[in-house]
C-alpha cells in the first residue's frame, strides 16, 4: 500500500513538473503570462498537497501551520503591494526560499552528519541558501528605502568578504569531516555574514540583477537540499525538490543573464563593481533644457503622422499607464500612429512596462523592443518620453560614462523629442541626461499622471 502510494505520489510530482515547465514557457509572453502563472501556482498547490499524502511524512499540524501562516502572509502582500514595490517583495519572497533550504539543509546536517555524500550535498545547499537569505534581506532593505540605497564601498571589501567566506566554508567542511555539529553555528554565521557583505556594494539600480541572481542561488540550493533528501525517508519529494530547484536555478539564470546584457554589464561588474558608489566624472553636458507648455506639446502632437511613446520608471511611479491609453486612443482618432518603445530594462523588474501597458489594455501588437523600433527614430516625428531617464541617455555612447555602452532607444534621432518628468531628478544611474540639454528636445514637466491628463484634454479640444 505504502509502495503504491508512492507511486501515486510520483506520477503527481511528475504532472506537476510538466506544468511548471508549461507555465515558464507561457510566461515569455505576454498574451500567455498570466496563464503561465496559474499554471505555474496550480502545479506547486497541487505538489505542496500531495506531499501531504507522501510515505514517511510526519509533524501534519506544524506543517499545517507553517503553510497557513506563510501562505496567507504572501497572500495578503502579493494582494496590497503597490507596483513599484514589486522589487523588494520579490527579493523577501526568494529570501524566503533560500532560508528555507538552508533550513532545511541544516536539519539535514545535524541529522546525517556521518553520511559524507548527504552532509556534503547538505553543506553545499546551506552555503548557497544562507547567502541568498542574507543578500535577499540587504536587497529588501535597500530597495525599501530602510538603508542607504547606493553601493556601500569601503576599503578592503573584497578580502574581508573572501576571508569571510572562506573561514566560513572551512569551518562547514571540518564540522561534515570531523562529525562535530557544533561547528555548524559559526559556519552559518560566517556565511550569513557573506551574504550581507556581498550585497552591500551592491546599488539599488543593480539590485533586480542582484534578485535574479539570488533567485537562481536559491534554485540551486533546494535543488541540492533534494538530493540529500532522496535518500532519506522521503525521497520522493526530494526528487520534486531536485527538478523545481533547477528549474528555478536555469530560468533565474538566463534572466540574470539578460538583464546584466541589456545594461552591457558583465555579472561580475555588477556583483563586484560596487557600480554608483562615486559620482560621474568629467562629460559636462552643453546647453541648457527647454520648456514646452502642455497646449504645444497637444499640437505637435496633433500633426504628426507618427508618435512613439518611450515609458519609464516615472510612468510607473505617477501610475500613469491608464492616461497613456487614453492618451494613444485619442492621437489615434486624430489618424495619428502610436508606437510603445519598450526598453528591456525600463522600470525596475524585467517586464515592468509590458505589465503596466497591458494592465491598461494596450494592445500588444503597439509595444515594440529595442531592436524593432530603433531604426523608426530618426522618421518619428514626435517621440513623447514618460518618466524615462537612463534608458534614453545618450550618454551611454560615451566613453567615461558610468553608462557607456549600454544599449539604449535612440530618441534623440527624432525629429521632436517631448520629455514629461517633474524636475530635474536624475535617473536611477544618477548621472545627468544629455539628451535633455539637446536642440530638438523639450521639457514638459509635471507629474507623469496629471501631464498625460491634460495632455488628452488639451488634444481633445483641438
Ligand atoms: P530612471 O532612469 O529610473 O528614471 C526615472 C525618471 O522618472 C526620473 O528621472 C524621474 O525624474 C522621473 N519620475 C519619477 N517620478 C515621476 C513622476 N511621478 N512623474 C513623471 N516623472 C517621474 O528610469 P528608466 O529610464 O526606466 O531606467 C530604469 C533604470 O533602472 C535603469 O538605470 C536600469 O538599468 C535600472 N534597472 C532596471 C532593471 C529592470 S529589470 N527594469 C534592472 C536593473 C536595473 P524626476 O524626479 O525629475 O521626475
Amino acid at each position: 500500500m505504502t509502495a503504491y502510494l508512492g507511486d501515486v505520489v510520483n506520477a503527481v510530482y511528475v504532472v506537476a513538473v510538466i506544468a511548471f515547465i508549461l507555465g515558464l514557457k507561457a510566461m515569455s509572453s505576454p498574451e500567455t503570462a498570466r496563464r503561465g502563472i496559474v499554471y505555474a501556482g496550480a502545479a506547486m498547490l497541487v505538489a505542496v498537497a500531495v506531499t501531504f499524502v507522501s510515505p514517511g511524512l510526519s509533524n501534519f499540524a506544524l506543517i499545517a501551520l507553517g503553510v497557513i501562516i506563510g501562505g496567507g502572509v504572501g497572500w495578503y502582500w502579493a494582494r496590497v503591494v503597490q507596483m513599484t514595490a514589486m522589487p523588494q517583495m520579490v527579493a523577501v519572497f526568494n529570501g524566503m526560499g533560500g532560508g528555507s533550504a538552508a533550513a532545511i539543509a541544516a536539519v539535514e546536517l545535524l541529522s546525517t552528519l556521518s553520511n559524507p555524500t548527504t552532509s556534503s550535498l547538505s553543506l553545499a545547499g546551506a552555503i548557497i541558501g544562507s547567502i541568498s537569505i542574507a543578500g535577499s534581506v540587504v536587497a529588501f532593505l535597500k530597495l525599501q528605502g530602510w538603508m542607504r540605497q547606493k553601493a556601500i564601498a569601503y576599503p578592503g571589501r573584497q578580502p574581508i568578504s573572501v576571508t569571510v567566506l572562506a573561514v566560513g566554508v572551512a569551518l562547514g567542511v571540518y564540522a561534515v569531516a570531523g562529525l562535530n555539529a557544533i561547528w555548524l553555528l559559526p559556519f552559518f554565521v560566517l556565511l550569513l555574514l557573506y551574504g550581507v557583505l556581498l550585497t552591500l556594494p551592491i546599488g539599488g539600480a543593480d539590485m533586480p540583477v542582484v534578485i535574479s541572481l539570488f533567485n537562481a542561488l536559491t534554485g540551486i540550493a533546494v535543488a541540492l537540499d533534494g538530493f540529500a533528501l532522496v535518500n532519506g525517508p522521503l525521497g520522493d519529494a526530494g526528487y520534486a525538490m531536485v527538478i523545481a530547484g533547477t528549474l528555478v536555478g536555469a530560468a533565474g539564470s538566463l534572466l540574470t543573464i539578460l538583464m546584466s546584457r541589456a545594461m552591457n554589464r558583465s555579472i561580475r561588474n555588477v556583483i563586484f563593481g560596487a557600480f554608483g558608489a562615486t559620482e560621474e566624472v568629467g562629460g559636462a553636458v552643453q546647453g541648457s533644457m527647454k520648456p514646452i507648455d502642455v497646449d504645444d506639446a497637444a499640437v505637435l502632437m496633433a500633426y504628426a503622422n507618427e508618435v512613439i511613446i518611450a515609458p519609464g520608471y516615472g510612468m510607473a511611479v505617477a501610475q500613469a499607464q491608464q492616461k497613456v491609453k487614453e492618451l494613444s486612443d485619442v492621437l489615434e482618432a486624430k489618424g495619428v500612429a502610436v508606437k510603445f518603445a519598450i526598453h528591456p530594462v525600463a522600470g525596475r523588474m524585467p517586464g515592468h512596462m509590458n505589465v503596466l501597458l497591458a494592465e491598461a489594455g494596450i494592445d500588444y501588437s503597439k509595444l515594440f523592443d529595442r531592436d524593432e523600433i530603433d531604426p523608426e527614430f530618426a522618421n518619428a516625428d514626435v517621440v513623447l518620453v514618460i518618466g524615462a531617464n537612463d534608458v534614453v541617455n545618450p550618454a551611454a555612447r560615451r566613453q567615461g560614462s558610468p553608462l557607456f555602452g549600454m544599449p539604449i532607444l535612440d530618441v534623440d534621432r527624432a525629429k521632436n523629442v517631448i520629455v514629461i518628468k517633474r524636475g530635474q531628478g536624475k535617473g536611477f544611474a544618477g548621472i545627468e541626461n544629455d539628451l535633455f540639454y539637446k536642440d530638438n528636445c523639450r521639457m514638459l514637466y509635471g507629474d507623469a499622471q496629471q501631464v498625460v491628463g491634460k495632455l488628452v484634454t488639451a488634444l481633445k479640444k483641438s
